[in-house]
């Protein structure tokens, strides 16, 4: 029986539902909950998902403050732009858009953001929080993949949980997330000798690589869930995970698509914590 379709838009869309009733319930207590995206330059992949991230806080009734910087604006400005939006209260959540451009140091503006704010997870603090296994913003991705994961009823516990990638954005945080849940996790890279006997050995599946079709479907340990991480465009334009879907499918018991997989948990989860944020925010 080829394996069931995890349907990621379906359940962003549910999530986000959720959101809109709990921006709607901190809005009448006086906190409308603040999301300020900063874009620098014009890079074409990153408009889009800004634009993206802006229209899905319009619809769960975030206010989202725009920052679009231009691509040779300097770290200094950047970095002042940061300090102001960690000082204002109607801000919960700051998201920089990621890649920056060369002439800007990312860990520097990463370590600007304060913890409080930083919806993204990437802060060190968090990052650090994160790898403990404490209470902390889990990137958004991540947290997407686990959610997915949980959706297909899967025990995680106990089970070979193979990463492909190792990224600080992906791979390592869903890694720790994952052992935090108590699998037993392999990150596989370009260096691992043995791929596909890795793959082979995987109960549960993370592809995050960036080649598409890369992981084969023969591969696929039977009954494995495979969650595909992979944004790759074809020379066609068409868009390709890092698995070939059709022969995974054969194997698998349950498989994300791309598109309509992990990408629109993201933004689902960023949504998530923002809303968390501001809610922290009128606990203090
Ligand atoms: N660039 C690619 N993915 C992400 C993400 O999740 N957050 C940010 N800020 N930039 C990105």
């Amino acid at each position: 029986m080829p394996a069931s379709i995890i349907d990621g838009k379906a359940m962003a869309l549910s999530i986000r539902a959720e959101l809109a009733q709990q921006a709607l319930h901190l809005a009448s207590r006086g906190v409308k909950p603040g999301l300020a995206v900063v874009l620098v330059g014009s890079d074409p992949a990153s408009q889009v998902y800004v634009k993206m991230k802006r229209k899905a806080c319009a619809e769960a009734g975030i206010e989202s403050f725009a920052h679009d910087l231009a691509g040779d604006a300097s770290e200094k400005t950047l970095l002042g732009l940061i300090a102001r939006l960690n000082a204002d209260n109607a801000v919960h959540g700051i998201l920089v858009q990621l890649p920056l451009p060369k002439h800007i140091d990312e860990k520097k503006v990463l370590l600007a953001i304060d913890p409080a704010k930083d919806v993204d997870g990437f802060h060190p603090v968090n990052v650090g929080l994160l790898a403990l296994g404490e209470p902390c913003f889990a990137p958004c991705t991540p947290a997407g993949i686990i959610a997915l994961i949980e959706s297909t009823g899967k025990k995680i516990e106990g089970a070979n949980a193979v990463v492909l990638g190792r990224s600080n954005i992906v791979g390592k945080p869903v890694a720790a997330m994952l052992i935090k849940r108590n699998a037993t996790v392999t990150v596989c890279h370009s260096k691992t000798a043995d791929l596909a006997g890795e793959v082979g050995s995987a109960d549960i599946l993370v592809a995050a690589i960036g080649r598409p079709g890369f992981v084969k479907g023969p591969w696929i340990k039977p009954g494995a869930v495979v969650i595909d991480v992979g944004i790759n465009r074809l020379p066609d334009g068409k868009l390709a995970g890092d698995v070939d879907f059709k022969g995974a499918r054969e194997r698998a018991s349950a498989i994300t698509p791309v598109p309509g997989g992990v990408g629109p948990m993201t933004i689902a989860m960023l949504l998530k914590n923002t809303v968390e944020a501001a809610g922290r925010s009128t606990a203090r």
